[in-house]
């Protein structure tokens, strides 16, 4: 099957994008694999004629709101973040009224909806830089919390007002305290991703993207690390960087994430879906918000 998805790759003039947490099937046969701002960079730079998201669904509209004119397409349909549903619309612009000096920042992992109504977007590689370059002393953040929390003990003259409080990523908050001290006890690095917990950030001693994460490993280093993101992260460490040690949570995964298979990548190939359609005012509201990110640079 990976010969015949290699071939109609090339013949359809495609490009195939993966993220970090994509199974390594997968990985194996993206041209990019990457975190979702490496993947929203790159969907921006590709000439390719069709372009394939393995991951979830807002990458693949990025994807598409920073390529109008070129066919993007997700191999399975409801493959989904969840925290992304904690954002609505309608909490926007109720807060937008409740807060009229505030500028909104929505991180990527949300609908294209909410970012056509965002001043601007992040990630977690970029959240804290993208608030920094804002005037606003507030700043409205959404959906995820502890994200929100991160920036906020970062940058503790802004004032950063979570929208909703309770938005979180079930795979993230699912490290504990409890985790934190049994890796203690075995020695090494913790290095936990910004969508964990508050008192998690704290005891790590680094926080990261996925991104962040493979190039923070690339400074090299010994020491074993506790990776506290989902767990095919440490598969893609350990494939990069073969003679280190690192150790996954074997729970932590996301379901979403893992419902691309092979045969769903060929047939998305094959068949040119499903493929991803905005409505052009959304896409023109959202393409705003995120080059407004990209140009605080990457
Ligand atoms: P990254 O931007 O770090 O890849 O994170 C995306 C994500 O969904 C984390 O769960
Ligand atoms: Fe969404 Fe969490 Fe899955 Fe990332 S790991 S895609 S934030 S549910």
């Amino acid at each position: 099957m990976e010969d015949e998805i290699r071939a109609l790759k090339a013949r359809k003039n495609a490009v195939i994008l993966a993220h970090n947490y994509q199974p390594m099937e997968i990985q194996a046969l993206a041209d990019v694999v990457g975190d979702s701002l490496d993947l929203a960079v790159k969907a921006k730079e590709t000439g390719a004629d069709l372009i394939v998201v393995c991951g979830v669904r807002f990458m693949a509209e990025t994807a598409k709101i920073l390529n109008p004119g070129r066919k993007v397409v997700i191999p399975v349909e409801d493959a989904v973040c969840p925290l992304a549903d904690y954002l609505t619309p309608e909490m926007i612009l109720e807060a937008r009224r409740q807060h009229t000096d505030a500028a909104v920042v929505v991180y990527v992992n949300s609908s294209a909806e909410c970012k056509a109504l965002a001043d601007v977007t992040c990630t977690s590689a970029n959240a804290v830089r993208v608030v920094a370059s804002l005037q606003n002393e507030e700043i409205l953040f959404g959906p995820d919390a502890n994200l929100a929390a991160y920036v906020q003990r970062e940058l503790p003259d802004k004032k950063i007002i979570p929208l909703p409080p309770e938005g979180h990523c079930y795979v993230h908050t699912g490290f504990s305290l409890a985790d934190v001290e049994a890796a203690r006890k075995r020695g090494g690095i913790i290095v936990c991703h910004p969508e964990c917990l508050p008192e998690v950030q704290e005891q790590a001693d680094r926080i990261a993207s996925t991104g962040g994460m493979v190039r923070g490993a690339a400074d090299g280093g010994n020491e074993p690390w506790w990776v506290f993101t989902e767990r095919e992260m440490v598969s893609r460490l350990r494939y990069l960087y073969p003679g280190r040690v690192f150790y996954e949570k074997p729970d932590a995964v996301c379901k979403d994430m893992k419902k691309i298979k092979l045969a769903d990548l060929l047939r998305a190939l094959d068949r040119e879906e499903h493929e991803i359609v905005l409505p052009p005012a959304v896409m023109e509201g959202a393409r705003q918000a995120i080059e407004r990110m990209l140009a605080v640079g990457v």
